[in-house]
């Protein structure tokens, strides 16, 4: 399965969802690719620290693709692993658009904020021209650093669901320490201690409804 994180915004979660995501399936087993799309390189960063923490372990393989090599590089790397995860940059980018070409699911957080609500109609107009020549692209969103109590949450949720070409996944990820305290140790929520339960089930969740795994 090839799996692309993305949307048209900065810092709603795209790389902390596609690291994390590549983590649990490399802990299950699968020989996971991780590839950076994203000029920003946050990913390549992370499995760098990664690579001192676990002391070479990392568990997965992790390469930089950018622009339209991320399909031609992409698909001759598909057969060699179970999943590939692609970590884009939050713009409407070649990066993306050649990420897009070649997945089986587009995954876009959200945090809910009007900020980044308002870039939703941005990514329905991607991921409808992607859909004209990848009509198998299943894109789904869901709410990410979801807020523990208030409204924002279910205002958030009810613009998400009208969606015409993503489907809203009833899943969220609250905003919980843990997220950035497992980043700066080079580990993904499910290896970190103290354990946080709540938020582990949040991914599992998320990720169950996505991989059917
Ligand atoms: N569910 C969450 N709870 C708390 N912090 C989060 C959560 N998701 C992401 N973050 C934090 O938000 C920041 C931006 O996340 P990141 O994954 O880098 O976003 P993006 O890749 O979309 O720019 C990081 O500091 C990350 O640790
Ligand atoms: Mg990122």
């Amino acid at each position: 399965m090839i799996i692309t994180t993305g949307g048209i915004k900065g810092g709603s979660g795209k790389t902390t969802i596609a690291t994390n995501l590549t983590i649990m399936l490399a802990n299950k087993g699968f020989d996971v690719l991780l590839v950076d799309a994203d000029d920003q390189e946050t990913s390549t960063d992370f499995t760098a620290w990664r690579e001192e923490s676990t002391e070479g372990n990392i568990g997965y393989t992790a390469v930089k693709i950018t622009g339209d090599a991320v399909r031609t590089q992409v698909l001759k790397l598909v057969s060699k692993y179970d999943h590939i995860i692609i970590d884009t940059g939050g713009r409407d980018t070649s990066s993306q658009r050649a990420a897009l070409s070649v997945s089986d699911v587009y995954l876009v957080p959200f945090t809910p904020r009007s900020f980044d609500i308002w870039t939703l109609r941005k990514v329905e107009i991607l991921v409808s021209e992607i859909m004209i020549v990848s009509p198998k692209l299943k894109a789904y969103i869901f709410l990410n650093r979801a807020d523990s109590r208030g409204a924002d949450n279910e205002d958030a949720a009810e613009l998400l669901k009208q969606s015409e070409y993503l489907s809203y996944l009833d899943s969220p990820i609250g905003n919980r320490k843990v997220f950035s305290n497992a980043a700066a140790s080079g580990l993904g929520v499910t290896e970190v201690k103290p354990v946080d339960e709540k938020a582990i089930n949040e991914l599992v969740l998320l990720f169950e409804k996505i991989t059917n795994i």
